[in-house]
């Protein structure tokens, strides 16, 4: 907007200028022009009166005599006075001329009628530059003459030069002053735009709380800015209320669902129950559960209250204990590469977070699944890959969106909810780290985990009590998890 203000106006402004000084510029010359034509006129008209019968007779060389005297002083014969005049006889000989004119035939070809005048504005060879030229056409006792006098424009076309370079060169100066002052103007109404906007940017669906600045006066971009702010207040009360409705629908569901679950393990153990329809109660029963405990884990960490102690957590045992449990069910071959890593945290969200990605490789896993943490960069990383179908480009993002499942997966039998990931990036956020799914070298998923360094694991927990966190010690949640 502030481009487009400043390229109108200058461009407007340019348009005015080029017009007004063409129209100047002409204006300027017409009446230059049209002085130097008078002062022709006249002195070719006053000359023609001293032109007699007899001097037009004897033609230049003729005896002197007193007509011939007042011709030459009134064509000035002897002396230079910038404006020249010839007289020409009937046959275009000269009979009388200025004394810059010595010695030149007819400087114009022109015959007017007796009693009419002619005017052109052209070259002269023989004088050099642009001359008004004028001719009259005359008649003294039947003898038919013409006198011609030529004005120059020398001084008039310097002046016109002049006026152009002023314009040429104060114009662009111009222009650019009116292109600095509507930026500058432009910009200072938009200063408060832009920080609007700036502002609404940093608002994210995590932190409705912020509010835009409100500038002084009651011009538009301040009634923008209070309705603007009245719109975040609405969003973020309904926010409130929609993510206090979930935590507390979860909580409710918690307890009903834990006593069906038991009420359907006691009966399954009862000899004469339905077996088929005892397991089936129970295994549905166990998966409403563990949905209820994602749902609310979620709903805490969206009000960020995603409770956390903090603890050392041993990343590389976590993991070995996950390759434990993984070769113990069998289905897939492990493979583990571990170094000690040390990160401050929540041990059963950690261990919570392992569980879901072991969860998805040993799921997704052709034959192998391969575990390993690592220090990099000063920061803690862990990897967890498998070697089956991997995640497709288009989906590494929104595979951490809440209840996305794609729809190769669907059809397993061991339907997820799709929340797993969804879980994984909320408790990374909340200790301060970033995940990300990537292909794997050879084929398959590699999720990512990083996370900033606690302590080091080796026993030097020298880090001070007080700050509890040591080097690289967790930071906020940031918004950027992904
Ligand atoms: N290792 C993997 N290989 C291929 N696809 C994967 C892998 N991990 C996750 N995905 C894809 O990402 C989707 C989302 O994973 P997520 O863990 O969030 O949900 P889920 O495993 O389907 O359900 P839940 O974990 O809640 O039981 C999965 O449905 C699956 O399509
Ligand atoms: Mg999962």
């Amino acid at each position: 907007m502030r481009v487009r203000s400043t390229l109108a106006a200058t461009a407007l402004l340019a348009v005015l200028v080029v017009a007004g000084g063409v129209v100047g510029l002409a204006a300027l010359r017409g009446s230059l022009y049209g002085a130097a034509e008078a002062s022709s006129a006249v002195q070719a008209r006053l000359v023609r009166l001293s032109v007699s019968a007899d001097v037009l007779d004897s033609g230049l060389e003729g005896p002197g005599s007193a007509q011939r005297s007042a011709l030459e002083a009134a064509v000035g014969a002897d002396d230079d006075r910038g404006s020249h005049v010839q007289v020409l006889d009937a046959d275009g000989r000269v009979v009388a001329r200025s004394a810059a004119l010595a010695g030149l035939d007819a400087i114009s070809g022109a015959r007017p009628a007796v009693g009419e005048l002619l005017q052109e504005e052209r070259e002269v060879p023989a004088l050099g530059g642009r001359w008004v030229v004028t001719v009259v056409g005359a008649r003294v006792d039947d003898r038919d003459f013409r006198v011609v006098a030529a004005e120059s424009t020398a001084e008039e076309d310097a002046a016109l030069r002049q006026a152009a370079l002023v314009l040429a060169v104060g114009a662009p100066l111009l222009l650019a002053a009116i292109a600095a002052a509507t930026w500058t103007f432009t910009g200072r109404s938009l200063r408060p735009v832009e920080a609007i906007r700036r502002t609404v940017e940093g608002i994210t669906s995590a932190g409705l709380d912020g509010r835009v600045p409100v500038p002084e006066g009651r011009d538009e971009v301040a009634r923008l800015a209070v309705t603007m702010n009245e719109m975040l207040s609405r969003l973020e009360s309904s926010q409130r209320s929609q993510r206090r409705f979930v935590a507390d629908a979860s909580h409710e569901l918690r307890s009903p669902v834990a006593t069906l679950r038991a009420a359907a393990e006691v009966w399954s153990a009862d000899a004469g129950a339905p077996r088929e329809f005892t397991e089936l109660v129970r295994s549905e029963a166990g998966r409403v559960e563990a949905l209820v405990a994602d749902l609310l884990l979620l709903a805490r960490a969206d009000e960020g209250r995603l409770a956390r102690e903090d603890a050392d957590v041993d990343l590389d045992e976590v993991l070995e204990g996950e390759a434990a449990r993984l070769r113990a069910l069998g289905a897939v071959r492990v493979r583990a590469r571990t170094v000690p890593v040390r990160v401050r945290g929540d041990h059963r969200q950690l261990s919570r977070l392992v569980r879901n990605l072991t969860d998805n490789a040993a799921r997704h896993a052709a034959g192998t699944v391969e575990l390993r943490t690592a220090l990099e960069g000063g920061s803690a990383l862990l990897e967890v890959a498998d070697d089956g179908p991997g995640v497709p480009e288009a989906e590494r993002e929104r595979v951490f969106e809440r209840f996305v499942r794609l729809d190769a997966s669907r059809d397993r039998a061991s339907g997820g909810t799709g929340l797993g990931l969804a879980i994984v990036a909320e408790i990374a956020a909340a200790h301060g780290g970033s995940v990300r799914a990537l292909p794997r070298p050879g084929g398959g998923a590699l999720v990512r985990l990083v996370l900033p360094l606690g302590a080091p694991a080796d026993g030097t927990d020298a880090a001070d009590p007080a700050d509890g966190r040591g080097p690289g010690g967790v930071q906020p949640p940031s918004a950027a998890s992904r």
